[in-house]
């Protein structure tokens, strides 16, 4: 029987909470980070989960309580578009949070998405190494998940441990047609905190599957999170924890 780390998990009641939750622990460790270590290092999640949140950390109350000049953004994953697609994790990011806050220009890291895939991973892997070192350690690492349990963009069909020597790596995804970018699970389980957003009842069958079916992560990929040292926190709503039996 593999021993798995699942961590904390959080059910909140509605969307609304999730992203309330999922801001505040964005904050609370940015605070902690920036009080102890001088600086915040994030990988921001893509998709549209974490939007609302990214939202409310650009409004008051809680923007003036990060001190944006000593946070440093950089991405877990992207899509193959220009920065300025509909599809690009970077625009979501952007249009939801980075253009509210003053943010030095060089303290935002995308990954070139409108490259060769294979290029923009390599450079984005020089990028994390130059500025964090060989093996970089996020103070915070933020994850969706898909219905299908991938998140980042490592998905079903391919073990995501796989070629775990890089910190970056550009996957073609079958079931998508299309290249991606994403950090390996050798940076996500060295951060000092992961979190974990889900919500909506469409997620409800991965949640359960990842978190109380057998471990293949080949089937589910999010199951490789399992931070080395760090926290691990899964924040749901009821919607998504429709189908756990706890
Ligand atoms: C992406 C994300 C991906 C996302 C999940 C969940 O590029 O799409 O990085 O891993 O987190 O697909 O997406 P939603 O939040 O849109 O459900």
């Amino acid at each position: 029987m593999i021993e798995r780390n699942l961590g904390e998990l959080r059910v909140l009641d509605s969307p609304g909470e999730l992203a309330a939750a999922l801001a505040v622990a964005f904050a609370d460790d940015a605070f902690e980070a920036i009080q102890s270590r001088g600086a915040f290092f994030v990988a921001l999640a893509g998709g549209t989960t974490p939007k609302n949140a990214y939202r409310l950390l650009a409004d008051q109350p809680l923007r003036s309580r990060i001190d944006w000049n000593r946070v440093f953004i950089y991405f877990g994953d992207e899509r193959c578009v220009p920065p300025d697609s509909a599809e690009s994790n970077y625009r979501m990011a952007y249009d939801a949070l980075l253009q509210a806050v003053n943010l030095p220009a060089d303290h935002v890291h995308r990954m070139r998405g409108e490259d060769d895939p294979l290029a923009a991973a390599r450079e984005y892997e020089q990028l994390l190494i130059q500025t964090m070192g060989d093996l970089p350690r996020f103070d915070l690492v933020m994850l969706g998940m898909g219905t299908d349990g991938h998140t980042a963009s490592l998905f079903p069909g391919t073990d995501p441990r796989t070629d775990n020597d890089r910190l970056v790596r550009a996957p073609y995804v079958e079931k998508l047609g299309a290249y991606r970018i994403t950090i390996t699970p050798r940076v996500i389980n060295n951060a000092r905190r992961v979190v974990v957003a889900a919500e909506g009842l469409s997620k409800a069958p991965a949640v359960y599957a990842v978190r109380e079916g057998p471990y293949d992560p080949v089937v589910h990929p999010i199951q490789v999170v399992e931070p080395r040292d760090g926290r691990l926190t899964w924040l749901i709503d009821r919607a998504a924890a429709a189908e756990l039996s706890g």
